[in-house]
């Protein structure tokens, strides 16, 4: 029986229009900064440790701005992604979509901001259970005797600021993305390079 239902149907035009998968790509991406239950809610990011070895980490994706090619994630300035980005700011990120059964794989160049208005911007939008984690006296990553049950947060009664000066925008700069879409009909894989503004886009064997 055809399968007339409107993620078919879509589906089945977007398998073979390089342009419509990059707009569903995007669309995954603005999806998962706005839409906790969406699988590009959280994505892993890649970026390469001190020591030349490759170093990932799951994190939230908290803005996408397709006008820019940027994702934003947020962060603590004294985790060690930091000075890693800031040595080699060359990034990788991976999500995978159950519902959609698609995987994007983005590399792109990594900004740090802190303490700067982007910074303030979205700590005013972050939500006081986001900021708390900001308060943790000792740098996360620390080695600790043993795990504590002590409120992980320092509180400080009628201060939204506590915690600012540790938090941190990464703001990622995409310059490539692939799809990867996997279909019973056949699986379909592309992808686009942006150099120097210009968009070149390719279909992959999958
Ligand atoms: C579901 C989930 C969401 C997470 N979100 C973030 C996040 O938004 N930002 C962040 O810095 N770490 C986040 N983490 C923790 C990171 O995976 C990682 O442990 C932490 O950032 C330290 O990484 P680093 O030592 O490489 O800097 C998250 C972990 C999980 C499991």
């Amino acid at each position: 029986m055809l399968d007339t239902s409107p993620s078919r149907t879509t589906m089945a035009g977007l398998a073979d229009d390089l342009s419509l998968a990059l707009d569903t790509a995007w669309g995954h991406l603005m999806r998962g900064a706005a839409d906790r239950r969406s699988g590009f809610h959280t994505i892993g990011l890649g970026t390469t440790g001190l020591d030349g070895t490759p170093q990932l980490r799951t994190v939230v994706l908290r803005r996408t701005d397709r006008e820019q090619r940027e994702l934003f994630l947020h962060t603590d300035i004294r985790a060690r992604k930091i000075p890693e980005i800031l040595a080699k700011p060359e990034v990788g990120v991976l999500g995978y979509c159950q519902d959609s059964k698609t995987q994007l794989r983005l590399s792109g160049v990594a900004t740090i901001h802190h303490d700067d208005g982007i910074a303030r911007a979205a700590w005013e939008r972050a939500q006081e259970m986001s900021r708390r984690c900001y308060r943790v006296p000792i740098a996360p990553g620390s080695a600790i005797e043993r795990p504590t049950d002590e409120p992980e947060a320092l509180p400080v009664p009628g201060d939204p600021n506590a915690g600012f000066e540790a938090f941190a925008v990464v703001r990622v700069t995409i310059h490539r993305l692939e799809w990867l879409y996997l279909a019973i009909t056949g699986h379909r894989r592309a992808r686009y390079e942006w150099r120097d503004g210009a968009l070149t886009a390719t279909w992959l064997v999958p």
